[in-house]
């Protein structure tokens, strides 16, 4: 079919919307859970479950549909996009670390490679965009598709769950699969050359996957979900020298190729020196200190988006990069990551993270069972 009637299946051995090829559109919605039981928790996945299932389908939220029902009660189904295809739709769900502790009686349950973020330098981050009991990313084609979704999501959760913070994004700035194209970032470069594909299964198992004995059996299969909302001062960048941005990425801005030589595919070589002996990759740039290489081989699965929320007092575009990144562990990937970056990063002249929140993705669920029952088996 054609690319907006495109459809991604919900069930499955892991969640869709991590290596699904990146859509265009995201709607990331983080909740808190209100004074309710454990088996009223249960009962909201259970619930959120079965209209993710209907809506990726192209289905309403509710069986009854936007326009019939009882003509006295509220409509199951909000029905904005009635008429729209799905667009790929993908509604992945996530259990922040404030979930595991004694209301649920969930305390003893948390993997521990779920723990609150360190604070790293330089973060400004604000309360009110920040953390979560439950996460739910809504990626489609279509944004009023993925707004559809969180809304109707939100509305199935009233008395239980509230909203705690959301964030629209537009414009990949990754690509999960092979067969994408680059996008570009709005720094104006290409991002998404280095990242992890869905074709890289052997890496993916490695460095995305939750391995059976790494923590937990409920989250084998399932992935860690970090999200940073960047807000990018593009009014400085947009009057630094094309050679600066450059330094500072360490590729190309044309083709995305790195500052060593070669396409944008060639590997980087961190140990080509220029006339003055200077390497041709500035060390402190991001490509540099984000590497494998100077990471002790840790990585990421990138899947983020870029954002512009209105502008400041100052007339400057609220503009920025929402980060998100899949993992097996981010003790391991995420944090020594972003600690290397944080201290050192060219970028962080023009980057501020001011956004946080850190998310246990469950594994996929099987036919009639609620994503993530089996934290609660
Ligand atoms: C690579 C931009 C934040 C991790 C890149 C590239 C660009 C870029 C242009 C080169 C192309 C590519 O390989 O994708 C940005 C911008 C950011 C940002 C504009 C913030 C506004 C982050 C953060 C992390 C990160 C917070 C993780 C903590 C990486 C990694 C690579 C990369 C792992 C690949 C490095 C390699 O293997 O060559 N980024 N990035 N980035 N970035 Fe970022």
């Amino acid at each position: 079919g054609s690319a907006v009637a495109r459809t991604y299946p919900f069930r499955g051995l892991h969640q869709s919307g991590i290596v699904t090829p990146a859509q265009d559109r995201l709607h990331f919605a983080a909740f808190d859970v209100s004074d309710i039981t454990r088996d009223e928790l249960l009962e909201l996945l259970a619930d959120w479950t079965t209209a993710a299932e209907r809506m990726t389908t192209g289905l309403g939220a509710g069986p009854y549909g936007a326009a019939s029902g009882p003509y006295d009660a509220p409509p199951d189904d909000t029905g904005e996009a009635l008429d729209l295809p799905p667009g790929g739709l993908t509604i992945t769900f996530g259990f922040g670390p404030t979930l595991f502790d004694d209301r649920f009686g969930l305390a003893g349950r948390r993997p521990d490679a779920l723990e609150e973020l360190p604070h790293f330098p330089g973060d400004a981050l604000e309360e009110n965009r920040s953390g979560g009991d439950l996460c739910i990313q809504a990626c489609s084609d279509d944004p009023q598709v993925a707004v559809h979704a969180i809304r109707n999501l939100s509305r199935i959760a009233f008395g239980r769950a509230t909203l705690r913070w959301s964030q629209l994004g537009f414009g990949r700035t990754s690509s999960t699969t092979r067969a994408q194209t680059t996008p570009r970032n709005l720094f104006g470069f290409k991002d998404g050359t280095a990242n992890l594909r869905a074709e890289d299964t052997t890496q993916v198992e490695r460095h995305v996957w939750v391995n059976d004995g790494d923590g937990p059996a409920w989250m084998t299969g399932g992935s860690y979900l970090v999200a940073r909302r960047i807000r990018m001062t593009i009014e400085t960048w947009d009057r630094t020298s094309l050679r600066e941005q450059e330094r500072v990425i360490g590729r190309t801005k044309g083709v995305g190729a790195p500052l060593s030589g070669g396409e944008e595919f060639t590997p980087v070589d961190f140990s080509v020196t220029g006339r003055d002996d200077a390497p041709l990759i500035d060390p402190a740039s991001h490509v540099s200190l984000a590497h494998p290489e100077h990471n002790g081989g840790a990585t990421l699965l990138r899947r983020g988006y870029n954002f512009v929320d209105g502008n400041d007092q100052l007339g400057r575009l609220d503009a920025g990069l929402f980060f998100i990144a899949f993992q097996r562990d981010p003790r391991t990937q995420f944090v020594p990551i972003q600690l290397s970056l944080a201290r050192n990063d060219a970028m962080n002249e023009y980057v501020r993270h001011v956004g946080s929140g850190v998310f246990a993705v469950p594994p996929g669920s099987r036919s009639g069972e609620p994503v993530g029952e089996r934290l609660f088996a």
